[in-house]
């Protein structure tokens, strides 16, 4: 594999891709943004392009890296008449890095089989910290000898791979893992709003959590970081946490299971996004569910 197309140069993209380029493959970007793609070229000493056609004749393997499922069919088989599935060659992959609804992934790869290419779901887990610099941990679900074709490339952006099952099983992973994180970040907030309201000190509060039984990711890293400091700047955005925490809360639906964890968390990301935009970073919600809890605090 020589060549790698990028479609996705955003927050996480464009890191991403860069460590592609830097693990020595040629890489060709794409957005729906031509200037993204360009800029991302120009920095990284790599391609451009925003022609479907002409990334589908140069590329073995096609990353995307994109806000859903929806994204990444629009890419493979509707924009631009569907140019990029009708020009790679057979037995090209796709390696979707989105956090994607799992049951979409296993419909798409049925109509990728069919045309000959081939599917693999690796999304990740880290932000973009860990997008810089190379450390993602990256869930692959596919076929195994997709997987180990698709590996190296992988290896360029993460150092904690795991092989968790058939195609879609790392997205249902994804959505799980990011359900957890939602609902801890959840907790939190109502947990700071509860202590200052008697008379706690949110930044004690954090500190004493720290080191006891309710320490997490969001604990030792969002609280004071992002949320007390007023930075609010993880890059992550409020409609991509509420999206996957959806898609968690939308899994155990379609496949029979009852989740009102996930219902009841999924409707509190959902509110938070529709309050305050989709566009804002995800660590903003407290400042929504803040107001709700304290109506008479926010007047
Ligand atoms: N930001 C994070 O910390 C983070 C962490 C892990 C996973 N994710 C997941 O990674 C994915 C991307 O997240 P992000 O934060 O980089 O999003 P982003 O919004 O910053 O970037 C998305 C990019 O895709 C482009 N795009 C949208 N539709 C397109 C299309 N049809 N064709 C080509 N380009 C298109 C946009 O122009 C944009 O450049 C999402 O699924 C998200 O849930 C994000």
């Amino acid at each position: 594999m020589k060549t790698v197309g990028f479609i996705g140069l955003g927050n996480m993209g464009v890191p991403m891709a860069a460590n592609i380029r830097r693990g020595g493959y040629e890489v060709v970007g794409f957005d729906l943004d031509p200037a993204r793609a360009k800029a991302f070229a120009q920095e990284h000493n790599a391609r451009a392009t925003d022609q479907l056609a002409e990334l589908g004749r140069a590329c073995d393997a096609i990353v995307t890296m994109l806000p859903t499922g929806r994204e990444v069919r629009d890419a493979l088989f509707n924009m631009q008449g569907g140019a990029l599935a009708a020009n790679l060659r057979p037995g090209a992959f796709i390696i979707d890095m989105s956090s994607a609804d799992p049951v979409g992934t296993r419909e798409l790869g049925k109509d990728v089989a069919a045309r000959k290419l081939v599917l693999v779901d690796a999304p990740v887990s880290g932000g973009v910290p860990r997008a810089k610099d190379g450390s993602l941990a990256i869930m692959i679900g596919g076929d195994a000898d997709a997987v180990a074709a698709v590996k190296p490339v992988l290896a360029c952006m993460g150092n904690k791979l795991f092989e968790v099952g058939s195609l879609g099983c790392g997205h249902a992973m994804k959505c799980l893992n990011n359900f957890l994180a939602a609902a801890s970040f959840a907790a939190a907030s109502e947990a700071m709003t509860v202590g200052r309201k008697f008379g706690l000190d949110p930044a004690v509060l954090a500190d004493v959590v720290n080191v006891s039984t309710g320490r997490s990711f969001v604990s030792e890293n969002l609280l004071k970081q992002h949320v007390l400091s007023g930075v609010f700047g993880t890059g992550f955005a409020l409609g991509l946490l509420a999206k996957d925490v959806r898609i968690a809360a939308d899994l155990a639906d379609q496949i029979g299971v009852d989740a009102p964890v996930g219902r009841l968390i999924s409707g509190m990301w959902a509110d938070a996004r529709d309050a305050l935009g989709g566009e804002q970073d995800h660590t903003r919600a407290v400042i929504h569910w803040e107001k709700r809890a304290l109506p008479s605090a926010a007047e």
